[in-house]
This record gives structure tokens, sequence and C-alpha cells, in this order.
């Protein structure tokens, strides 16, 4: 569905199935697709490990996870939302050793310590609680299992736009999307405080310059645009206006953006 061409509205209702597709076609953009990369490569998965993806969403993380510990492995995926867990099914559905079910990072199924690493990226930010979630992360963990974090802090947030204060609006709308829009600056104390020991912090920043199609910002706007008009914190022509800004420079070859996500690495202490 477009957004916000010719008369349409900036507002529009998207169901659970449609957003798991855009999360799925933003996920699947150059920019999110490195973030895997570096993910995995810092986790150094091996042939027969057991991995659990908390929040895998469409399954993307896990597929690359898969390739990694081979049919020997087994990787399994978690998700609150039972449309992502579809998508997530159809993309692995030729990797017999990968399994997906709908689940809460704070509720995580199964017995304890039966994994070798766990991956969480993107979705601490959006639990409320997410001391709970990290006390589950550890108990399925082995002792010495390997952890990876991927969050963002949304205040590190740089747009080019013909008006700051507007912008600075749309921003702080935007804040209100997830539960904790800065995390990375506290999760290095509250992984030591819940039993892990915080091996590497590194930023993974996203930077969309000049021509920006194709890209994550791009596939953000209109998902920044609606949450701001829906939460009523911006007014829908303020909303349009900034979208036209937004497309006007990327049109031009002219956008910036640039965001920092942090991944944390972290070892389960016996
Ligand atoms: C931004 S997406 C990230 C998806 C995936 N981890 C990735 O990096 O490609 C966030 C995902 O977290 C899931 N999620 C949010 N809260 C959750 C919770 N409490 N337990 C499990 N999954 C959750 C959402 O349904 C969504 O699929």
């Amino acid at each position: 569905m477009r957004v916000v061409a010719g008369n349409d509205t900036v507002l529009q209702q998207f169901g659970a199935e449609a957003t798991a597709r855009r999360v799925e076609a933003l996920y699947l953009t150059p920019d999110v697709a490195q973030q895997r990369e570096t993910t995995l490569a810092e986790l150094a998965l091996r042939p027969g490990e057991r991995v659990l993806d908390v929040g895998c969403g469409p399954g993307l993380l896990a597929e690359s996870a898969a390739a990694a510990v081979g049919a020997a492995g087994a990787v399994c995926g978690v998700d609150l939302s039972p449309p992502m867990v579809a998508l997530a099914r159809r993309r692995c559905a030729h990797l017999p050793w990968v399994a997906f079910e709908v689940a809460d990072a704070v509720a995580l199924p199964g017995a304890a310590e039966r994994f070798d690493a766990v991956t969480c990226t993107q979705v601490l930010e959006y639990v409320p609680d997410v001391e709970r979630a990290l006390d589950e992360l550890r108990r399925v963990l082995r002792p010495g299992g390997r952890l990876a974090l991927v969050d963002t802090d949304w205040e590190s947030c740089v747009w080019a736009s013909a008006d700051i204060d507007r912008m600075r609006r749309m921003l702080a709308a935007w804040d209100s999307h997830c539960a904790h829009p800065q995390l990375p600056r506290v999760l290095g104390p509250m992984l030591a405080r819940h039993g892990f020991r915080v091996e590497k912090v590194a930023a993974v920043a996203i930077v969309n310059a000049m021509d920006a199609s194709n890209t994550y910002s791009e596939g953000m706007m209109a998902m920044i645009a609606e949450h701001a008009v829906r939460r009523e914190s911006v007014e829908e022509f303020d909303a349009r206006a900034w979208l036209d800004d937004l497309r006007d420079r990327i049109s031009r070859g002219e956008a910036f953006f640039s965001l920092d996500r942090h991944l944390f690495l972290a070892t389960r202490l016996p």
C-alpha cells in the first residue's frame, strides 16, 4: 500500500499481517542485511551449535544462522506476532533444522540451558520489562553461551530536512513507538546485573546519503509519519510536508540520514 501519494492520507490502518510484510521489506534492505552480517560475524556460530533468535520477525537472521550451524545444528525462532512467525516459517521451510513458535521474550518456552547462542536484534526496546526478558535469555543459554543484542538509540537519528523544528517534532513523536527508545545506553550495566559478562559493545550505524532509495530510512519515513499522526502529536499537514521534503531530497539525490544501533556481545556467566 502506498502512503501519502496524491490525495491519500498519511494515516493508514495496517493490520498485523500488513505490518509484518512492511517490516520484512524494511529488513530486506542492504542496510539491515549488513547489520545481520555484522551480528553473525561477531557471534561466530560454529557448525552443530543450537541457536535461539528471540523476536525473530520474518526469519531473516534465523535463515542466515541456519546456514552457519548447518544441518547438524538447530535454530529456533520465537516472536510475539503470529504473522511474523508465519513469514519466518515460509522463509525457512526448506531448512528442517529450523523451527519457529509464537512466544513472548519474557516467558520463553522450553528447558533451561539448551542453547549455545541467543540473538535478540531490535526487539528488547519493544519489551516493557527488559529485566525479565534478560532473565529469560540467561535461563535458556548454557553457561558460557553467547548472547548478541542489537538496539537503537533513537536520539542518534539525524536527517537532513528543510525545517529542523518540524523534524524534531516528528522524531519526538516517534519516541513513543517503543517502550525504550534509548535502550543501548543502559544495556551494559543491566547485562552485568543479570549474570552476563559484556565482551564487546559496537556501534552499527546506518547511513543513507545522497541517493537513499531502497534504504532503511526510505522505508521508515511513512511509518514514522503514520505513527505521529495516529498518536495525534503531529498534525497531518505537518507530517505530509515532512514526508514530501524527505522524498524530494531522495529524488534529487540529496538525502542524508544517520542512525546508531548498538551491538552488545555478552557471555553467560555460570
Ligand atoms: C523490528 S522487528 C525485528 C525483527 C528481527 N529480530 C530482525 O532483526 O530482523 C521487532 C520484532 O520483535 C517482535 N517482538 C516485540 N515484542 C516482543 C516480545 N515481547 N516477545 C517476542 N517478540 C517480540 C515483534 O513482533 C517484531 O517481529
